[in-house]
């Protein structure tokens, strides 16, 4: 069978984020005015309209509303706003819970960067908080929604590979001190290769095979220096307080064994970044931290991979977690990267670290349902 046989046929375009095409506009403002934060601001979902922006570095919000035709306002403005309906938060870990239980107090809804939380806490907190106030919370990451790994997921609902049975992951580099012009953050709680590249890896898991049952891990490099190795803050010494090498098995509930390995201790590496495997073939996924492929097919009784063109989808950028949110809030679609996906995460980002430290497998508490797949339309 060639490659070109693989493709969706006739479904060839795809709503994005914007499922109905008719839902009201969602009026955003948004906190933490950093690296990230312009990755978002040009994202242009037509229902996503950021008006306002804040951050605790002020100068930093005026130099943002300037670029982009924004509102600078001091953070505790901008959460009482009345004519914002959404705070988008992309402050650092540290602050992701303190800015968004603000905001969701001031009856805004939210959709943050990841993780959710620090702990299952502040987490659950969020989660409890939004839903006895009606509110809607979505996170990060948003790149399953993309289409590499949509297109993943229609190979596996297809049967393409049979009945999965074991998943590999592999986020290993050598951290953030290298590109980051302000590093720190990455080697504190709530950093790190596990909580800040885990959620990528982890996500695409889950919204693929489902929930975790229980995990196991081991990890290591809490209180080994770092040295920012770029940038404004070249040779700044980084106390390093979350582990920089972190090792796991993740047990499905549907019965799939994953390994995933999560590490800022490594300077090279061959290792393939995810695959699922089932007993009727191989699937070797896109890097979950993009929106694209390559997305490739090993079938029972082939001899090589097949390459397979990723499935037409429009707007696919960061931010189609946000825009799926603004769906949601107009009643035309669903909130896919939502609050309980993000601390399914977080619970097992957590019960892995709990394991090294306990020796034991952790059972997660937790659960959710995979999001439903972004609705194709034929061309
Ligand atoms: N940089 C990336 O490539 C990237 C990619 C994906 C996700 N993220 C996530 O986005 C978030 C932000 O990352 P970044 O790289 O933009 O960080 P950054 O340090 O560049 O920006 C964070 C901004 O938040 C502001 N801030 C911090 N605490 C605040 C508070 N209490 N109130 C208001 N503003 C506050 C800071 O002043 C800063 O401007 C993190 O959760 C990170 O994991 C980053």
């Amino acid at each position: 069978m060639g490659a070109g046989t693989l493709g969706p046929g006739t479904v060839t375009t795809e709503s994005g984020g914007y499922e109905s095409g008719r839902a009201e506009t969602a009026r955003v403002g948004l906190i933490g005015c950093g690296k990230i934060s312009q990755a978002y601001l040009t994202a242009n979902y037509p229902n996503v309209a950021y008006v306002a922006c804040a951050d605790i570095d002020q100068a930093r919000a005026k130099a943002t509303a300037e670029k982009y035709g924004l509102q600078a306002m001091p953070v505790s403005d901008l959460l009482s706003d009345r004519d914002i309906d959404v705070v988008c938060n992309l402050t650092v870990p540290s602050a992701h819970a303190e800015i968004s239980s603000a905001a969701l107090e001031k009856g805004k809804h939210v959709y943050l960067e990841k993780p959710l939380g620090l702990d299952r806490e502040e987490g659950a907190t969020l989660l409890n908080v939004a839903e006895e106030s009606g509110l809607a919370i979505g996170c990060a990451p948003d790149t399953f929604l993309g289409a590499g790994l949509q297109t993943c997921r229609r190979l596996i609902d297809e049967g393409r590979i049979g009945v999965p049975t074991a998943a590999m992951a592999n986020m290993v580099s050598h951290g953030p001190e290298h590109w980051h012009p302000d590093p720190a953050f990455f080697y504190q709680r709530g950093g790190g290769p596990l909580f800040d590249m885990g959620p990528y890896y982890l996500t695409a898991l889950v919204t693929l095979l489902g929930p975790i049952a229980r995990v196991a891990g081991a990890s290591r490099g809490v209180g080994v220096d770092r040295r920012v190795r770029s940038g404004p803050r070249a040779d700044q010494i980084l106390p390093v307080d979350t582990p920089t090498h972190v090792a796991g098995v993740l047990e499905f509930a549907d019965g799939t064994l994953a390994t995933i390995v999560t590490s800022f201790d490594v300077w090279g590496s061959n290792l393939p970044r995810l695959e699922i495997h089932g007993t009727e073939g191989s699937l070797s996924l896109p890097d979950p931290n993009t929106f694209g492929g390559p997305v490739r097919l090993f079938s029972a009784g082939a001899t090589q991979w097949q390459d397979v063109p990723t499935d037409g989808f429009d707007l696919q950028r960061r931010g189609i977690g946000l825009s799926n949110l603004a769906d949601s809030l107009a009643g035309t679609g669903y909130n896919r990267a939502s609050g309980r996906l993000a601390y399914h995460i977080l619970d097992a980002m957590v019960g892995l670290i709990e394991s090294g430290e306990q020796g034991k497998y952790v059972d997660l508490t937790s659960a959710v349902e995979r999001p439903p797949a972004l609705v194709r339309k034929a061309a």
